[in-house]
């Protein structure tokens, strides 16, 4: 048996995708455990661009099945959508599977989170990307959730759906001074999508379990990162569920003692879409740069990323929570370049004082100064470089200041969006 879960170290959009996609021709199981259609995970294959945000990344070689487990929250509406565009390109996707378990995000779900965003203004909007997933987890934990098991039942279903739909058309009515939604009109359409999703409905975690039994490689794959984890990111500016590799075991039912190989990814630099703080953001023209050369636009709502330095004292906390004992660093050709690199290292905190560690505190987090380490770059152009001896001294110098900083090896440093740019230091799988 090996097991392998591949999770974000930053604010999302590390490369994830790319990396699980790789893996995934050596695993049996692809699974996502927790967030939703908030995800957008960018595979390039040849000419062909994928932005998957819902199928596991591994939908594309898995020579296994692809699972959607109980931890995640799915738009049935998405997911359709999406097999479909994955058909179109000729691929088969009857690997895919959903968890009876996993809650459905319902249209009162995304009118919630939309209404509430449109609601606050400036920097108190969380900037969220109105998919109904902090609305879908709500219901979920205060136990009136819909789950995708009940599509399939007609009773069940229209009793919690009315239940809902009370509680929700009263807020709509009253305290946002929207239209109400319609019991039928909500109703048939999940029959349908139920009648439609019915052989792929299943009890993910009783095959995973048989399959730790049976010896099998299963890839885990996390959406979202630490940074925004519902417990130990930058609160409130977070998403809903725990992107962490702790996320798996309740996300997926598989028990802490089969995680073996915890893979954290993260980019040579740092990126943000949504609010929140951003200690080493850039706000100049190397920041526009950086956006402009690293194509650093929402994979899921198009929005221009904030972009900025790689931050250690936060990158050294994601890896403590997730116990990463493999890293790998994407997006390493993207500062070629640029004459002087800087990674923090430290942070001074509003009274002087040098911390290596990261706050719980957000509102302090704002305030915190960055202190740097100036690295010098490299001007060639990596993105043909797969082995680490093509990559110039100063990019490998870059790569070993990481691993001193974090004590952890970088496993794989990807140079390119293709699934044949990267530079593998040592076989995982
Ligand atoms: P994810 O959400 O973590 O899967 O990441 P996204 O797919 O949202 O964003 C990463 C973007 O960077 C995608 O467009 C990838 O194709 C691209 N990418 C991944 N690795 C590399 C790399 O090493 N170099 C470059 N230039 N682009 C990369
Ligand atoms: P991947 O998997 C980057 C951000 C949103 C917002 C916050 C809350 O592609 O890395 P939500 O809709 O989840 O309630 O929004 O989280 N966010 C992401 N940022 N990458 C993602 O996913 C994200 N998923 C959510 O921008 O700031
Ligand atoms: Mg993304």
């Amino acid at each position: 048996m090996s097991t392998y879960v591949v999770v974000g170290l930053q604010f999302g959009d590390e490369g994830k995708g790319k990396i699980t996609d790789v893996l995934s021709a050596k695993s049996d199981y692809v699974v996502r455990y927790q967030g939703g259609d908030n995800a957008g995970h960018t595979v390039y294959v040849g000419e062909n661009k994928f932005v998957l945000h819902l199928l596991p990344s591994g939908v594309l070689q898995s020579r296994g099945k692809c699972f959607i487990a109980n931890g995640v929250v799915v738009n049935p509406k998405s997911f359709l959508r999406e097999i479909g565009q994955i058909e179109e390109k000729g691929l088969n996707t009857d690997h895919v599977f959903i968890s009876r378990r996993a809650h459905v995000i319902m249209p009162y779900h995304i009118l919630l989170d939309t209404y509430r965003e449109e609601e606050l203004v400036g920097e108190n909007q969380i900037g969220t990307t109105k998919k109904g997933i902090g609305p879908c987890y709500e219901d979920k934990i205060a136990r009136v959730g819909i789950r995708m098991i009940d599509l399939l039942n007609p009773e069940v279903l229209a009793d919690k759906i009315r239940t809902n739909l009370k509680v929700k058309n009263s807020l709509f009515e009253k305290y946002f001074n929207k239209p109400t939604l319609s019991f039928d009109v909500i109703y048939n359409e999940c029959l349908e999508l139920g009648e439609k999703l019915k052989d792929r409905i299943v009890d993910t975690e009783l095959e995973l379990n048989q399959a730790l039994h049976d010896g099998k490689n299963i890839l885990f794959e996390g959406a979202q990162a630490l940074m925004l984890d519902i417990d130990f990111g930058t609160y409130p500016y977070v998403t809903s569920s725990s992107p962490s590799t702790g996320g798996v075991c309740t996300g997926a039912g598989v028990p802490p003692t089969a995680l073996q190989n915890l893979i954290g990814v993260a980019k040579a630099y740092c990126t943000r879409v949504g609010n929140g703080p951003f200690p080493t953001e850039l706000h100049d023209d190397l920041g526009e740069q950086i956006r402009k050369i690293g194509h650093e636009f929402g994979a899921t709502t198009g929005r221009p990323r904030r972009t900025g330095w790689l931050d250690l004292v936060a990158l050294k906390h994601a890896c403590m929570i997730n116990g990463i004992n493999h890293l790998v660093i994407t997006k390493l050709d993207v500062l070629s370049g640029i004459e002087n690199l800087k990674i923090a290292t430290q942070y001074k905190t509003e009274d002087g004082k040098l911390i290596d560690y990261f706050t719980s505190s957000t509102t302090k987090l704002y305030k915190y100064e960055p202190v740097y380490k100036e690295l010098p770059g490299w001007t060639e152009d990596i993105t043909k470089a797969r082995s680490y001896e093509d990559l110039p001294d100063n990019a490998q110098k870059y790569i070993e200041f990481i691993e001193d900083y974090l004590g952890i090896s970088v496993y794989l440093v990807s140079v390119g969006p293709e699934r044949s740019q990267n530079i593998i230091r040592k076989e995982i799988f």
